[in-house]
């Protein structure tokens, strides 16, 4: 005790900070809770629900380091109740080997949601081939609940071994969607999407839309630096292009009230760009539609090193949500 004291008196001096700085997406009430506080809202995704509404977005598989990051992943979506969707299982229908980089059901356990993950390029190629049930029997492999489909057309653009997508995506997931009998999700991939498209995809019986917003991880830049051919380097002006989290749901909003008993999608995963639980918590807590929040990046840092590190990571992010979830209510 009087060593934290000595600690309060010899750090308080240094410890001013800026009103500039001051969060005004929330007002602090600190008289009306206790900690932890009122319960968290529950969330179901693929009738699975969740105990936090943390989602581990998309990421990895077919790389050497990628059979750690997924078993690490999906070890903290057990141990603590989040959903996660894989990165695209594309390298495994072409080779079965990678399967232990994906086969993680064992692992996130029965109560998660698990999500296979496949590009709009690739689908449309499937239909176009009559090739589906090779993605149907992928889903039933991996004992997922359902198919994320990643639209990514930006990011194609700018790989040099980038896919051409013949038809609007739109309609390419539509027609998916009258043969799939699982869950499916269509996300982006870092550079989110504008009204009009997530209009589109809300009058779609999807199980959620992930925003995979701008703000955060973005492919074009990583194209970029993969390969600095000059003529890549003239494109460069297209990777600020996107739309961020909070534009996306404050126009999903927008949409749910325009639209009203046409919306058909379920939920939202808000993703892309967020750095923390406090964006989490204020995203969902704008959204009109149910929504969990998803994290790529964050998780990743994590997940390359050890588990130790993830599981204290993960454990701090529901602490942070909690007392905002006891303490904050938005700012509106
Ligand atoms: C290493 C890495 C690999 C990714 N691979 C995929 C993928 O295969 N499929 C997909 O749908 N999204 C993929 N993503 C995109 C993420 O799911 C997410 O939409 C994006 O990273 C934005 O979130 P963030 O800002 O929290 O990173 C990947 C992201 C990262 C960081």
């Amino acid at each position: 005790m009087e060593e934290r004291k000595k600690d309060h008196v010899n750090l308080a001096l240094n410890s001013s900070v800026d009103a500039f700085h001051k969060d005004d997406r929330f007002i602090y009430e600190p008289m009306l809770a206790g900690y932890p506080g009122k319960n968290i809202a529950k969330r179901t995704i693929a009738g699975k629900q969740l105990t936090y509404p943390f989602w581990i977005s998309s990421m990895t598989g077919g790389t050497k380091m990628a059979k750690k990051i997924n078993t690490n992943l999906a070890q903290v979506a057990n141990e603590f109740g989040f959903g996660m969707g894989l990165g695209s299982c594309r390298i495994l229908l072409d080779n079965e080997k990678y399967l232990p980089d994906f086969n993680l059901r064992s692992v996130i356990g029965e109560d998660q949601p698990f999500f296979a993950n496949i590009g709009i390029a690739q689908l449309e190629k499937m239909l176009e081939e009559d090739r589906l049930k090779e993605l149907h029997d992928l889903v039933a492999l991996l004992k997922a609940d359902g198919l994320i489909i990643h639209v990514n057309p930006m990011h194609e653009f700018f790989q040099k071994e980038g896919d051409n997508l013949r038809h609007p995506p739109v309609e390419t997931i539509r027609a998916f969607l009258t043969v799939a009998n699982y869950p499916v999700i269509a996300k982006e991939v870092g550079q989110g999407m504008g009204k009009e498209s997530l209009r589109s995809l809300l009058k779609l019986p999807l199980e959620a839309i992930e925003f995979g917003a701008f703000g955060g991880t973005n492919f074009a830049q990583v194209e970029m630096m993969r390969d600095t051919n000059a003529d890549n380097a003239l494109y460069e002006p297209l990777a600020f292009i996107g739309h961020t989290a909070e534009e996306m749901t404050k126009m999903t909003n927008d949409i749910q009230f325009e639209e009203q008993a046409r919306i058909e999608t379920s939920n939202l995963i808000i993703s892309g760009g967020l750095k923390s639980f406090l964006d989490g918590y204020y995203h969902i807590s704008i959204s009109q539609i149910p929504a969990v929040f998803g994290m790529a990046s964050q998780f990743l840092k994590y997940a390359k090193e050890d588990y130790k590190g993830l599981k204290s990571f993960a454990k701090n992010q529901i602490n942070g949500f909690q007392v905002s979830n006891a303490y904050l209510r938005i700012n509106r």
